[in-house]
């Protein structure tokens, strides 16, 4: 699988042309509406850019959240509308819809050099499920497809590859940072190569592991997926996450680390609550001995240890997923705690996740990173190797 040699928004004549630019905008919100992290929207200016320097008439379009059926007040794309239009200083049309009048006429009297944004496609019908129909209903609105939802190309939806089918489609500057930067970086590890994989299930990161396991020298798991290991063993985990179905693929997994030569590094101990609340009482307990009635929700300060001088000698390092519940303060500590450690030990490092990044920016220690990746489930999945739906569908250069 090499996506490098698709076509991208340099090999297609946009000049002039109704462009339809597929971006991840699927970005953090607090309480109040307010976006709580813009690096998605950020990210993809590079593109938009390059679009308006070359009196493209660009449609924006992106998902946010898991809409149920329709519109929902919550996930509607203004926020990000408003945001853009302020970065940009450009007037951006939010459209309500993919089929009314309105809509055509909007995009028909779009001028060169100037945009408009789709409602969050997936208030729409046929997004999700990739209806033909209504691919090809998008792609109607334009001359030119690029996709530079990086966070959404493990998707086969109907703006992240049907369309493609129908129009000249390419992809933008961030997809192509993104892999280029992670081919290149993975294509010949500097070792020691660590893997650190936290969150909360192992069935979410199966694909991932059995693939690093081919490649890593250390492996480490922390989060909510360490306490089915704990259970594998033999281990009491309380009240914590566990996956009871998935206690056979722990053990082949550790199995197989072993028999591959991969070291496998577990918690020594653990921060366990009473209750799943962010000020609940806790203590720290070793990881094999979890009480009766108590969960854990972090890594401990011996586990924060073994794991950050792991880190310390790494050459190349990959993160996915927290340590514990990061986003509550008193079960942060984790988390922060791998994301310093990698900071600090100068290796080549691709991090990947909202949660890890988050950590990361919390600290300032982004530009220590090599690439943070804007992609979850996406990064997992090129880290398997495996293919993306909305890579697949864009054309190869020759
Ligand atoms: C993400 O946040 O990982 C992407 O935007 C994809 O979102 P999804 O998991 O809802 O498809």
């Amino acid at each position: 699988m090499n996506y490098l040699n698709k076509l991208t928004i340099k090999d297609i004549d946009v000049e002039n042309k109704r462009v339809f630019l597929r971006c991840d905008f699927n970005v953090p919100f607090d309480g109040q509406g307010n976006i709580t992290d813009t690096r998605r929207i950020d990210e993809s200016l590079k593109s938009i850019r390059y679009l308006l320097e070359r009196n493209a008439k660009v449609i924006l379009c992106s998902h946010l959240g898991r809409p149920k059926s329709g519109y929902e007040d919550k996930l509607s794309l203004k926020p990000v509308a408003k945001y853009l239009s302020k970065v940009l200083n450009k007037d951006i049309k939010l459209l309500k819809d993919v089929s009314s009048e309105d809509t055509k006429q909007a995009i028909e009297t779009l001028k060169s050099g100037e945009l408009c944004m789709l409602e969050n496609i997936r208030f729409e019908d046929g997004e999700r499920s990739n209806e033909p129909e209504f691919a090809k209903k998008l792609a109607s609105l334009a001359d030119v497809c690029i996709n530079d939802a990086f966070g959404a190309c493990h998707r086969a939806h109907a703006s992240t590859a049907g369309m493609a089918k129908y129009l000249p489609s390419g992809y933008g500057f961030l997809i192509e940072k993104e892999i280029s930067t992670m081919y290149k970086i993975l294509s010949n590890p500097k070792r020691p190569f660590v893997s650190i994989l936290g969150g909360a299930k192992i069935s979410d990161k199966i694909g991932v592991i059995s693939s690093l396991l081919d490649k890593v020298d250390i492996l480490i798991i922390g989060g909510g997926m360490s306490y089915t290991f704990a259970n594998a063993l033999g281990y009491s985990v309380g009240t914590s996450l566990c996956e009871s179905d998935k206690l056979d693929l722990a053990k082949d997994i550790m199995a197989k680390a072993k028999e591959k030569g991969v070291k496998l590094f577990l918690p020594l101990d653990v921060k366990v609550a009473r209750e799943y609340d962010p000020n609940s009482e806790a203590k720290v307990v070793d990881f094999d001995k979890i009480p009766e009635g108590w969960m854990g929700l972090d890594i401990g300060p011996k586990t924060a240890k073994l794991f950050s001088e792991a880190i310390s000698g790494a050459g190349t390092v990959v993160w996915n997923g927290p340590m514990g519940v990061s986003e509550w303060e008193n079960f942060s500590s984790g988390t922060l705690s791998v994301a310093k450690a990698i900071a600090e030990s100068g290796s080549i490092s691709i991090i990947g996740g909202g949660d890890s990044a988050a950590a990361v920016y919390k600290l300032g220690f982004a530009d220590k990173m090599t690439h943070i990746s804007t992609g979850g489930g996406a990064s997992l999945r090129f880290l398997e190797g495996k293919p993306l739906p909305a890579l697949e569908a864009i054309k190869d250069k020759n």
